[in-house]
C-alpha cells in the first residue's frame, strides 16, 4: 500500500491505472477508522482492481462550536488496518493541499442539504458537498463507496453525481452495529458509559417504527409519536429530530405507502448521534 499526501500525483497514478482498465474504487473517509468503515473498504476490494482510501478530516464541515479539534485521529492504526485489508493507495492531503491559500468554490445541493441535519447543521452538506466533489475530481473513481448510516449524506451525494455529471456509481453500504445495536461511529468513543446506555435507545426507536409497520400502521405520525416517547424517557437525550421521509426527496411522509427512510438524530451533552432504518413496503 502506498501513501499518496499530493492530490496531483494522486490524480496521475490513478489516470495511468485507467489507461490499463483498471476498475477504481473509492472510500472517503474522516479516519478513526471502524468496521463500519471497514465495511466500505473490504467491498471495495472486492469489486475493484484498485481500492482507493482517503482520511481527510474536512475543517470545511464542521460548524463553529463542532467538535473539529477534537475529532478522533487515529492515524497510525488506521494505516494498518488500511494494508491488512489490501488497500492500495491511502490518499492522505492536508489542509494546505485541499484548501490552499485563495481557496473559494463551493458545491451545494440546494434543498436536500437544509433538511433534517442540515436544518441544524448549516453549512455541513456544503462541505461535504464540496469536498467529495474535489475528491471525486482527484480520484476519478468507477465505484464511489459510501455507508447507509448517513443516509442524508449517501442522498445528496448521489444528488450531487447525477446533476454534475461524475461518471461514478455510487453504492451504499448498509449500516454496521455494535453487538447492542448501536451503530458504529467513530464519535462514539467520546460516549461515557451512561450515555453509550443511553444511546441504545435510538436503535430501540428505530425497531419500535419498523414493528409497528410491520404490524400494519402506515400513519407516520402516530409512529413518530411512540418513538418520541420512547426517547423522551431517557432524560438527559435531546431530540434534534425524528422523522419519516421519501428516501430521495427527503419530503416528509404523511401516509406510508412507499419505502420511506425513518431518520433520528439526537443530542447526548455535546454529542450528535444519527441513526437511521428503511422501512419497505416488499418486506
Ligand atoms: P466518515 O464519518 O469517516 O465516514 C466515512 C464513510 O463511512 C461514510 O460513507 C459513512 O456513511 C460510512 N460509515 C460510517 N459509519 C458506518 C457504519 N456504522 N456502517 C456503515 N457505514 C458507515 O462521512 C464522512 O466520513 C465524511 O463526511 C466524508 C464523506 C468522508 C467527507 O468528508
Amino acid at each position: 500500500m502506498k501513501l499518496i499526501r499530493s492530490p496531483l500525483e494522486m490524480n496521475k497514478i490513478i489516470s495511468q491505472a485507467k489507461r490499463k482498465n483498471n476498475i477504481i474504487g473509492f472510500v472517503p473517509t474522516m479516519g478513526a477508522l471502524h468496521a463500519g468503515h471497514l465495511s466500505l473498504v473490504k467491498q471495495a476490494v472486492k469489486e475493484s482492481d484498485l481500492t482507493i482510501v482517503s482520511i481527510y478530516v474536512n475543517p470545511k464541515q464542521f460548524g463553529a462550536g463542532e467538535d473539529l479539534k477534537q475529532y478522533p485521529r487515529f492515524v497510525k492504526k488506521d494505516i494498518k488496518l488500511c494494508r491488512s485489508l489490501g488497500v492500495n493507495f491511502l490518499f492522505l492531503p492536508n489542509d494546505k493541499a485541499m484548501y490552499p491559500q485563495g481557496y473559494s468554490t463551493f458545491v451545494d445541493v440546494e434543498g436536500l442539504s437544509r433538511k433534517l441535519c442540515g436544518a441544524f447543521r448549516p453549512g455541513h452538506f456544503k462541505g461535504v458537498s464540496s469536498i467529495v466533489a474535489k475528491l471525486l475530481n482527484i480520484v476519478t473513481p468507477d465505484i464511489l463507496y459510501l455507508g447507509q448510516k448517513d443516509a442524508q449524506q449517501a442522498i445528496i451525494i448521489k444528488r450531487l453525481v447525477q446533476d454534475l455529471n461524475f461518471r461514478v456509481k455510487v453504492k451504499v453500504m448498509p449500516i454496521v452495529r455494535a453487538k447492542d445495536g448501536l451503530a458504529l461511529s467513530s464519535r462514539n468513543v467520546y460516549l461515557s458509559k451512561k450515555e453509550r446506555n443511553d444511546s441504545l435507545v435510538l436503535y430501540k426507536a428505530l425497531l419500535l417504527a419498523k414493528s409497528m409497520f410491520d404490524n400494519g400502521q402506515r400513519n407516520s405520525t402516530r409512529i413518530v409519536a411512540r418513538m418520541k416517547q420512547l426517547v423522551s424517557n431517557k432524560k438527559p437525550l435531546k431530540i434534534d429530530y425524528i422523522s419519516i421521509v421519501d428516501p430521495v426527496s427527503l419530503e416528509n411522509v404523511k401516509k406510508i405507502n412507499q419505502d420511506c427512510l425513518v431518520a433520528i438524530a439526537v443530542k447526548i451533552g455535546k454529542i450528535r448521534l444519527i441513526d437511521n432504518i428503511r422501512l419497505n413496503n416488499a418486506n
